[in-house]
């Protein structure tokens, strides 16, 4: 599969769904409190630092929590749709169509970065050039925090997402490649899978150094 076609059934795919999306997951954080206790953390770090993105925000729904997390915090996706739905229930927020590898964004802008179940989809061989792009749209010392959900194996393993397809990754090996674009590791979190949920889930901290 070639990158522009990864890239095009992924969008495919979250535009065909994204009214559902947003209807199941929407309020999903309310019962998340691990989730939106480290959301609480990263927004602490950040606040003050410069403006963030939450790329991958499909309904804009993690975007408006930042916001009132007390962050300017704006959402970017590959989904039209997504992002029509997020202008639609939030309007007062910005919401841009865009690509993770190729951020319409210049050098060092950012005081941080959002990245929950987004880069799941992106096939394993790219994701060096995401967390490049990351490191470039990152100030010095501006955080990245990702969600994804996690595996025992070293190796990225392929699964059936109810969306498309989509990678689980041990946080270890993730964190290795995100050292490898120029992070550090301020923290992790591995959680069991709740009610619904088949694997753990995981959200890795990370700083530009
Ligand atoms: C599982 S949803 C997560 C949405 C939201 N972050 C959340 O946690 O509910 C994945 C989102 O990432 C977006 N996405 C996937 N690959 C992307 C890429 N390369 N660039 C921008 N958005 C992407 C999809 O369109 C989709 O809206």
């Amino acid at each position: 599969m070639t990158d522009q076609s990864a890239l095009h059934d992924t969008k495919a795919a979250y535009d065909a769904v994204a009214p559902l999306y947003a209807e199941l997951f929407s309020d999903i954080l309310d019962r998340l409190p691990l989730e939106r206790a480290l959301l609480a953390a990263f927004a602490e770090l950040v606040r003050g630092a410069g403006p963030v993105a939450d790329l991958g925000c499909g309904p804009g729904h993690l975007t408006a929590h930042l916001n009132a997390l007390g962050l300017n915090a704006f959402g970017v996706d590959l989904s039209s749709e997504m992002i029509a739905l997020a202008r639609r229930a939030h309007p007062g927020l910005r919401f841009d169509e865009g690509e993770m590898t190729a951020l319409d964004l210049g050098d060092g802008v950012l005081g941080g970065i959002l990245a929950f179940y987004s880069v799941i989809h992106t096939p394993p061989v790219r994701l060096p050039a995401v967390f490049a792009e990351f490191e470039r749209v990152l100030a010095p010392g501006g955080h990245l925090l990702l969600g994804f959900f996690a595996g025992d194996d070293p190796e990225p393993r392929e699964f059936d997402h109810k969306v498309t397809l989509a990678y689980r990754w041990s946080p270890g090996s993730l964190a290795d490649l995100l050292c490898q674009a120029g992070f550090v590791e301020v923290a992790r979190l591995v959680r069991e899978p709740g009610e619904g949920e088949r694997f753990q889930q995981a959200q890795l901290l990370v700083r530009k150094s």
